[in-house]
This record gives C-alpha cells, sequence and structure tokens, in this order.
C-alpha cells in the first residue's frame, strides 16, 4: 500500500466521527479562505455534527471558505429534500453560517447535463480544493463514480448503477424514486483535491475499503485509484477495518 495513506481505526462510529472532524477541522483551521470537498450519504452525518459543535463552541469558522460538493443526482430540483444540495443545507451549511454563494454543487435542474458538468468542472480546477471528504459505495463507488472499464476524468453525467440505486433507496419511499442519473465529479476532479479524507463505517464497507487500499489498482474499484495519491486520510470503524 502506498505509504501516503494514514490510516486511523476507531472503535465505532462516534469516535469515527469525532476524529474524523478532527482531521477536517485541522484542515480548515489550516486554510480558513480556502475550498474544500463535501460529501453527502448517511456516514459524514456524525462527522458534520461534530463539526457544528466545534462552530457553536466558536473553536472552527466556516464563513470564508468555499464548498464543494461531490455530487447531485439529476434530474432534481434544488427544493427536492431528496436533492444533495437540500441534504447538505439542512445537515451542515445552514448550521454553520456558511453563506449560500460559498456552496456550489452539481445543479439538478441545468436544463443541458452535460454543460453543467463542463462548468462544474471548470470551478472545481480553478477552486483547488484542500481537502476532500469521500465516503465509499459497497461497490467501491467514490462520488458517483462507479466500477467502470476506465477512470473517469472529469466532472460527468452517469447512470447510477443498479447496487447503488438500491443502497440510496433506504431515503426514498419506493425504489423507483431513485433518481437513475447524477453529475458527479469525476476521479480526475477528485484526485486533483491537495488531500483526501475517506470515511467508512460498518462490516458492509469492509471488504471493499481492503480491496481499495490493498488490492489492484482498476477502474472496476474506483476507490482503489487513492492508492495514487500522495495524502490520503482513511477513517473507519473498527467493522469497516476488519479485514486492513
Ligand atoms: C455522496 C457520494 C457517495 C457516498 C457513498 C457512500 O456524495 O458521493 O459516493 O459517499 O455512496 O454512502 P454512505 O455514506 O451513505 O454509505
Amino acid at each position: 500500500m502506498n505509504s501516503n495513506i494514514k490510516i486511523f481505526v476507531e472503535d465505532d462510529y462516534n469516535t469515527l466521527s469525532k476524529k474524523a472532524a478532527e482531521i477536517f477541522a485541522c484542515a480548515v483551521n489550516r486554510k480558513p479562505e480556502g475550498s474544500f470537498g463535501f460529501a453527502t450519504g448517511s456516514t459524514p452525518l456524525g462527522m458534520y455534527d461534530e463539526l457544528k459543535g466545534m462552530v457553536k463552541k466558536s473553536e472552527l469558522n466556516f464563513t470564508k471558505i468555499n464548498a464543494y460538493n461531490l455530487d447531485e443526482y439529476y434530474p432534481i430540483k434544488g427544493s427536492d429534500n431528496q436533492s444533495y444540495k437540500y441534504f447538505m443545507a439542512a445537515n451542515l451549511f445552514d448550521e454553520i453560517n456558511l453563506p449560500k454563494e460559498n456552496r456550489f454543487i452539481p445543479n439538478g435542474e441545468a436544463p443541458d447535463p452535460i454543460k453543467e458538468c463542463v462548468e462544474y468542472e471548470e470551478k472545481v480546477t480553478k477552486a483547488s480544493i484542500e481537502m476532500q471528504i469521500l465516503g465509499i459505495g459497497n461497490n467501491g463507488h467514490i462520488g458517483f463514480n462507479e466500477p467502470a472499464d476506465y477512470f473517469a476524468g472529469a466532472t460527468n453525467y452517469v447512470e447510477l448503477a443498479e447496487n447503488t440505486i438500491e443502497a440510496n433507496a433506504r431515503f426514498f419511499e419506493k425504489l423507483e424514486d431513485v433518481p437513475r442519473f447524477a453529475l458527479t465529479m469525476g476521479i480526475h476532479s477528485i484526485m486533483m483535491a491537495k488531500s483526501i479524507l475517506l470515511l467508512a463505517s460498518g462490516e458492509g464497507k469492509a471488504q471493499i475499503l481492503k480491496d481499495s487500499l490493498f488490492g489492484k489498482i482498476t477502474p472496476k474499484v474506483p476507490a482503489s485509484v487513492l492508492q495514487l495519491h500522495c495524502d490520503v486520510f482513511i477513517v473507519a470503524d473498527k467493522a469497516a477495518a476488519k479485514y486492513l
């Protein structure tokens, strides 16, 4: 494994969230006017709660950062409570006083998804992200870069894998309601971040985490590309780190 990958194994989800928040807060404190990359999904929620707590205690200030999110369903209205725009506002941004003009996320309402991807990529490239938060899909996806025959470069318009749709159905009333397409930062967009903070929780992520960090680097396991990044933090609970 690449020695630039630092692995923190925590007892449980609670301590995982605290450790991840500590690492992220340190990066924000170092660059309080920098750009940072955010993820949705269940895994970062505990860390987001920790960060909110730090802001309340005035230990951390997010008001000057620029936030870039990994992905968004397509098509979806920003006001839809299933959109990632809504998720980030409700679970973090509104509570840390992040100005609306500092929030960037692929636009799920854009009339032309391809054009939107090109424009979002330009923004991300210019932003030069300090630290990108990632979760990991059961199939090794990062962002919505699903297992494929090649690593997608830039922000792109993708069809979600069947097992991702099934995994995400837990947030929707029924499976058919889960959008089938998304806009996502590409693998190259993610790899451009100066550092990466990947969170993994639960036994369900154990095998894919091992394959990603110790297996072959292949687009069939998109997260395996992180072995080529020069500054990666993995924060996993014991269950997810079972095979490490
Ligand atoms: C979220 C994202 C996804 C999730 C992944 C894991 O913005 O891009 O790659 O990080 O699906 O999701 P959870 O954390 O719900 O297991």
